[in-house]
């Protein structure tokens, strides 16, 4: 019938959220609560690290979801959340945090990178420095590898993406990929600083998703810390030096200052 299907419907697209075994005794003791219960939920958005739950007024309400009751995880996705704690998965740390609401820990409490907590050596006042001439470079060979895989089958950037790093790529004058000394990716910079404009703005609008709001959160910024950035030792040192305000996040400007792009050149029109 359609009750049914409507309820298998809700059933799969609950099943994560819903603790399974607290959901089977509903279901056998008291049949008409789950449909209810579903269907309250049923495009009820919850943030991160909350699930929906029927109250017993049957309204629809968002609770700390249960580590214990999240969807078991591979290696490759657990987490090192800020505490140096691994965590299984995204699931479990940011249910943690919720059940940690209100509290120090809870608000100090973020993710930190993708990947099993590790030692990190601490970054020197000299690698710092060296970070963002390598980082901006790595951003271009990033985007330039992009566009030469999209050449055969598109489909990591988008039309508009495309042209704007085919004038980069096709720049006779651009420094090809390699392990540079600093003094050359610093002489790069002076002589092809228009190269460089929009990578650096491209990361940002990439990082930038969880929301769009044209500023960073230390979660957005964590897939940065995934292993393919190079001295990312040095990331942590490096945001905390570029969030000017010191207000948690890296702003546009921040971003593109830390970069060394000049005022002028820091474009919201560049994000897409
Ligand atoms: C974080 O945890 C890892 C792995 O358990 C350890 O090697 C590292 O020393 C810890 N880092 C800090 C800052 O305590």
């Amino acid at each position: 019938s359609m009750k049914t299907a409507a309820l298998l419907v809700c059933l799969v697209g609950s099943a994560l959220a819903i603790p399974k075994a607290g959901f089977v005794t509903l279901f056998l003791t008291n049949p008409p609560f789950p449909i209810l219960l579903l269907d309250a939920c049923r495009n009820f958005h919850c943030k991160r690290g909350k699930v929906c739950h029927v109250d017993e007024q049957e309204q629809p309400r968002c609770i700390c979801q249960d580590p214990a009751a999240c969807p078991s995880t591979k290696d490759y996705e657990h987490v090192c959340g800020t505490d140096n704690k691994t965590y299984e998965g995204l699931c479990q740390l940011f249910g943690t945090k919720c059940q940690l609401d209100g509290t120090k820990m809870g608000r100090q409490l973020h993710l930190d990178y993708m990947g099993s907590c590790k030692f990190i050596p601490h970054c020197t006042d000299y690698e710092v420095d060296q970070f963002p001439l390598r980082m901006r470079d790595w951003l271009k060979n990033i985007l330039m590898q992009y566009y030469e895989r999209d050449v055969d089958t598109s489909g990591f950037l988008t039309e508009k993406q495309r042209n704007k790093v085919k004038k980069i790529y096709e720049n006779e004058k651009r420094l090809s990929a390699g392990d540079h000394p600093v003094e050359l990716l610093l002489y790069d910079f002076e002589k092809n600083y228009h190269m460089y404009v929009y990578p650096v703005h491209w990361q940002f609008y990439q990082l930038d998703q969880h929301p769009v709001d044209r500023v960073l959160s230390h979660s957005e910024l964590a897939p940065l810390r995934a292993s393919l950035v190079p001295m990312e030792h040095c990331i942590t040192r490096f945001f905390q030096e570029c969030d000017g305000d010191q207000d948690k996040r890296v702003s546009l400007k921040e971003w593109c200052h830390c970069f060394g792009i000049k005022r002028e050149d820091i474009d919201e029109n560049l994000l897409f």
